[in-house]
């Protein structure tokens, strides 16, 4: 029987060079599917407030929202280590709450480990929520919730500047504690000099093939996300069709009486 994935697993793949797999994750049957396909991490990311729930950015999502989709996950018993995202303004206002919600998230939603947006500046909070044993997962460059100073979501860290930055935030956030550290949006070669710097895990999403792991939106491999289309996204299936035949059958079939029969009726 696969063993249970924890940091300690991710941290001896980055040593080893055996990539990391993860993906979004947000509910119980999925969950179940992820598992048995054997993905090492699934993230009940913050981007369900778009995916699912049909907000424009992900700056809405709640605290409870993230409880509910990460608890819905969690039933499904995983052997894949689940990361939960804090929402924005669970985390940035104050050290307390930072911790007080990371702990939540552990405690209500079931989570083994936190993901959180920022760098340098996020550095105190990170260290804060480590130092009560609530493992950090860090996420820099293209940051979601960063989209009003960004200005949208454009590639992050372009310039010399930006790029030595960037490298200044993933150093930052691994002496903080941090376990990992997603990189998103970034060049590739940045990507590949943040993760040879680094004795943590990268976890790139947009950016590039040479960190530790890959982690996407579920919704987006399965052709299920109209909104953005993003270039580092590879669509590995056409869901939408397969359900729009399903529904399209199904009404057709009702408005003909032709479902149900006797087949599917008591008698
Ligand atoms: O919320 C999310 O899905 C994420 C990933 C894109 C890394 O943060």
């Amino acid at each position: 029987m696969k063993k249970k994935i924890t940091i300690l697993d991710l941290q001896k793949m980055k040593c080893s060079g055996e990539k990391i797999t993860m993906l979004t994750c947000y509910d119980y049957p999925t969950a179940r599917i992820m598992d048995e396909c054997g993905i090492d991490a699934l993230l009940v990311g913050d981007s369900v407030g778009v995916t699912v729930s049909g907000y424009d950015n992900t700056l809405p999502v709640t605290m409870d929202d993230i409880i509910y989709h990460s608890r819905a996950v969690a039933r499904a018993k995983p052997k894949s280590l689940l990361v939960a995202d804090m929402p924005f303004l669970s985390y940035q206002t104050d050290l307390r709450e930072a911790r007080l919600n990371a702990g939540r998230l552990v405690k209500d939603g079931g989570a083994e480990a936190v993901k959180l947006e920022g760098g340098e500046n996020m550095a105190d909070c990170i260290k804060a929520i480590v130092d009560m044993d609530v493992p950090v997962m860090a996420h820099i460059g293209l940051t979601p919730q960063s989209i009003h100073r960004m200005g949208g979501y454009r590639v992050q860290g372009k310039s010399e500047t930006a790029g030595e930055k960037l490298l200044a935030d993933a150093i930052a956030v691994q002496n903080a504690g941090a376990f990992s550290v997603v990189l998103e949006g970034i060049p590739r070669n940045l990507g590949r000099m943040i993760t040879s710097e680094l004795s943590i895990p990268t976890i790139g999403i947009g950016a590039g093939d040479f960190c530790d792991g890959q982690v996407l939106v579920i919704h987006d491999i399965l052709g299920l996300c109209e909104k953005y289309s993003p270039k580092f996204v590879k669509k590995y299936a056409d869901v939408k069709t397969v359900i729009s035949d399903a529904v399209s059958r199904y009404a057709a079939e009702v408005k003909a009486g032709a479902f149900p029969t006797e087949e599917h009726s008591f008698s």
